[in-house]
């Protein structure tokens, strides 16, 4: 068994009225990118702003290994009315932890926009740029922050066709080259991008996990339907 890195203990979470995440057990190892599949309303934002700390669940635990910093990316980036820079570079002077110069966090920044071939752009207002490129300047923000853990919610969902595959090209880029791996969880209604990106799939229903598998068995038939009818519906629906 390899270590749990982030994840959910018998977690529920109850919002008003309505139960979004119900005794939901996940555990994440380090390095896996988990792409997390379900209708509208199934849970896939509770569950990944659960994770991220943003909602207190109702029972259960979050789980963390210690000292593992966290990033989390939503479907439309919260920019600032700054330059794309500054986006970043606040980001960076602001966190305490790491004490660096106004000028320091400048320099990462710069270096972050490269990282997602925004530096041309580096001194345009961050809320003027295209949706692709303000998504791009949220996973340098996210990406700059040197993060363990990647969670991403629907990030590409607003995309044109071309955006979508710049974004999804810079994810795999950062779970391939992050030393260890980036760990990725992601909400994703692109089945396509969930097999090419991810290495196990978990699907949500009514706030439960009714599937939780290895890519290759998600899109095997057979082994879905043997694991849950309603994902396997759930994904001839998707398909066809
Ligand atoms: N702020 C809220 N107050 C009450 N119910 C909510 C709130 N946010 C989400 N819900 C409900 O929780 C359930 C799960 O929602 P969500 O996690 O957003 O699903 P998904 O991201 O898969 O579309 C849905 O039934 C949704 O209507
Ligand atoms: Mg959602």
């Amino acid at each position: 068994m390899t270590a749990t890195q982030i994840g959910l203990d018998a977690v529920s979470v109850q919002l008003g009225a309505q139960t979004a995440l119900s005794s939901v057990d996940l555990r994440i190892a380090a390095g896996e990118r988990v792409a997390l599949v379900g209708a509208n309303g199934s849970g896939k934002s509770t569950l990944l702003r659960t994770l991220h700390g943003l909602l207190p669940p109702t029972q259960g635990q979050v789980l963390q290994a210690p000292g593992i910093r966290q990033a989390m990316l939503f479907q439309r980036p919260h920019l600032l009315r700054l330059s794309a820079l500054n986006n970043v570079a606040l980001g960076l002077w602001l966190d305490r932890a790491r004490g660096l110069r106004w000028r320091q966090a400048q320099a990462l920044a710069l270096q972050a926009l490269a990282r997602v071939g925004l530096q041309s752009v580096a001194r345009q207002n961050g809320r003027q740029l295209s949706g692709g490129q303000q998504q791009r300047l949220a996973l340098a923000r996210a990406w700059a922050r040197q993060p363990d853990v990647l969670l991403l919610d629907e990030p590409t969902a607003s995309l044109d066709p071309h955006a979508k595959r710049e974004v999804e090209a810079l994810m795999a880029d950062f779970a391939n080259s992050g030393q260890p791996a980036l760990t990725l969880v992601w909400a994703s209604h692109n089945l396509g991008q969930v097999k090419r990106l991810a290495t196990r799939v978990v699907y949500l229903e009514g706030g439960r996990v009714l599937a939780d598998l290895p890519v290759a068995d998600f899109f095997n038939p057979h082994v879905l339907a043997a694991q849950s009818l309603a994902a396997h519906a759930f994904v001839q629906g998707e398909l066809a």
